[in-house]
């Protein structure tokens, strides 16, 4: 059993120019203004690095945290293109997502990268949010736990702040899809995950979460929340993905 507030946190990638983030921000910023008690849940948007300062004030406020995508191991120095930890606080920043599948797999950041990134972002004070997952190879060959816990163990740090960290289960194979893991695939997965991470961490599913299937998703007792791509690029579905959760929270009162 899940205790604790869920997170729906959106990952822009690398989409936005200044306008469309700082017009995305404000019907965001107004939706929670509407909401008024809030979604039940905690929310989290994370823009391309150029839009960090310009999202952060429209956000500031309005209870939604701000994140980064990535972040370099060490506080400052000769890294070219690189932003620190440290940098992402200055702007704003609670949280940071390391080690998703597009930098794993696109840029070969390894498990012992991320570790050192995950380092570096609680050196600042940040939030991780550490991603696995396994590809469809390697889930058809039946090696998609073996995949995972190996990723767990190489990307954490030992003696791993709870408070501090968030693992983020994306299949590979679901992201920006539109294909999704079935709910007894992402339980037995958050079972497994949770058996190997501190007590108190929370665990995310990713890959094509939408309006859709939200509610079956975050129903879930094993889902801490959500990471979601495509769909926080619109604030309405955001905001639907999120309304799920008070939804399924007003079903299990309903059932107690
Ligand atoms: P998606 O992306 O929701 O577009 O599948 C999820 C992610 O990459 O975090």
């Amino acid at each position: 059993m899940t205790l604790g507030t869920k997170l729906v946190a959106g990952n822009w990638k690398m989409n936005g120019l200044r306008a469309d983030g700082s017009a995305l921000a404000r019907e965001l910023a107004e939706q929670m203004v509407a909401q008024g008690a809030g979604f039940g849940c905690e929310l989290l948007v994370c823009p391309p690095a150029t839009l960090l300062s310009d999202v952060g004030r429209i956000l500031a406020g309005t209870g939604i945290f701000l994140g980064g995508q990535d972040c370099h191991a060490a506080s400052k120095g000769p890294y070219t293109g690189e932003i620190s930890a440290e940098m992402l606080v200055d702007l704003g920043c609670t949280h940071v997502i390391l080690g998703h599948s597009e930098r794993r797999h696109g840029y070969g950041e390894t498990d012992q990268v991320v570790q050192d990134k995950v380092m570096g972002a609680w050196r600042a004070g940040l939030m991780s949010i550490v991603c696995v997952g396994e590809t469809q190879q390697q889930r058809q060959a039946g090696e998609a736990v073996e995949v995972v816990s190996t990723q767990l163990v190489g990307s954490i740090p030992n003696g791993a702040i709870p408070s501090l960290l968030v693992v983020a289960y994306e299949p590979v194979w679901a992201i920006g899809t539109g294909l999704t893991a079935t709910s007894e695939d992402i339980t037995a997965m958050h079972t497994e995950i949770r058996a190997r991470i501190p007590p108190g961490a929370r665990i995310l599913y990713g890959g094509s979460v939408n309006p859709k299937n939200a509610a079956a998703i975050l129903g879930l007792a094993e889902v801490d929340g959500a990471l979601v791509g495509g769909a926080s690029l619109s604030a309405e579905d955001f905001r639907a993905i999120a309304g799920c959760v008070r939804v399924n929270a007003a079903t299990l009162a309903d059932e107690s």
